[in-house]
């Protein structure tokens, strides 16, 4: 795995553009996997930017979002069809019938096929190139929360307390919080070709060094990042405190950058 540790979110946010810049330049018609949160925001905000200041161009990009609330519409102002749309969607040339979430709003008989549905398109359009993520308190990626199984693929999965309290921060009480979504599972997110994995703040600091240091386990899904041969974690100084191998990383980063190479 690389490992960037780098100086705030702003460059966080930045490094994390760069590379998604360089995808969509070599590969016009690539397929990104996005997520939502607080933490991809910056690189949404820069991805406009880059559109209306480089001419960077999402004519021909296609997006698979990791998940979606389970019960909200894509109308709903807290769904995250509608956060993708606000965050970056409406901000760049994307073709939005080229634009994938998970529907929230499909009828309880309906779940299994418009999941397996979801996992068909993705490898129609040959798979996601490049994945974006960020990590729970909890250590999930997406919504695959502890104890979720490795091999897990896009399915209905319960959201576990943590998760619930963490995103009560977006609705008016934590009552008002889904207890249910649809998730790509962990076995999903690993076929990505190229990951990017993002995390800010102390909040996250333990959590991220039990996933890129911990043993790999279903109580940690973010640890299964261990199996993917090209992942990179692009941190904050802050999230970076509790990783063991810090200064290591900064070692094997720089020399990377001299020999113009990424390092995994
Ligand atoms: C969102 C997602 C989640 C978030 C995680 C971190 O689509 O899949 O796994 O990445 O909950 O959320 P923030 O960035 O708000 O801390």
């Amino acid at each position: 795995m690389r490992v960037l540790i780098l100086k705030d979110y702003e460059t966080v946010s930045k490094e994390a553009a760069a590379i998604v810049k360089e995808l969509v330049t070599e590969k016009p018609d690539c397929v990104l996997g996005l997520a939502t949160g607080s933490t991809p925001v910056g690189l949404y905000r820069e991805m406009i930017r880059m559109h209306e200041e480089e001419g960077l161009d999402f004519s021909r990009v296609t997006t698979f979002n990791l998940d979606e609330y389970y019960g909200l519409s894509p109308e709903h102002p807290q769904s995250y069809r509608y956060f993708m749309n606000e965050n970056l969607f409406n901000g760049i040339n994307i073709k939005k019938e080229n634009t994938f979430v998970p529907d929230g709003s499909v009828k309880k008989e309906a779940v299994e096929d418009s999941c397996r549905m979801y996992e068909e398109r993705i490898k129609k359009e040959g798979g996601v190139d490049l994945q974006v993520l960020g990590i729970g308190g909890d250590g999930h990626i997406a919504f695959n929360e502890p104890g979720s199984s490795l091999a897990s693929r896009t399915r209905l999965v319960a959201l576990d307390e943590q998760t619930i309290s963490d995103n009560s921060r977006f609705f008016d009480s934590s009552d008002d919080v889904p207890k249910f979504a649809l998730s790509m599972g962990v076995g999903t997110i690993l076929e990505a070709k190229e990951i990017i994995f993002l995390a800010n703040g102390a909040k996250k600091a333990d959590i991220v060094a039990a996933a890129l240091e911990g043993p790999v386990t279903g109580m940690v899904t973010a640890s299964a990042l261990q199996m993917h041969p090209r992942v990179t974690a692009i941190l904050d100084e802050d999230a970076s405190d509790s990783l063991l191998k810090g200064s290591f990383y900064r070692f094997a980063a720089d020399a990377g950058r001299k020999i113009n190479k990424k390092l995994f």
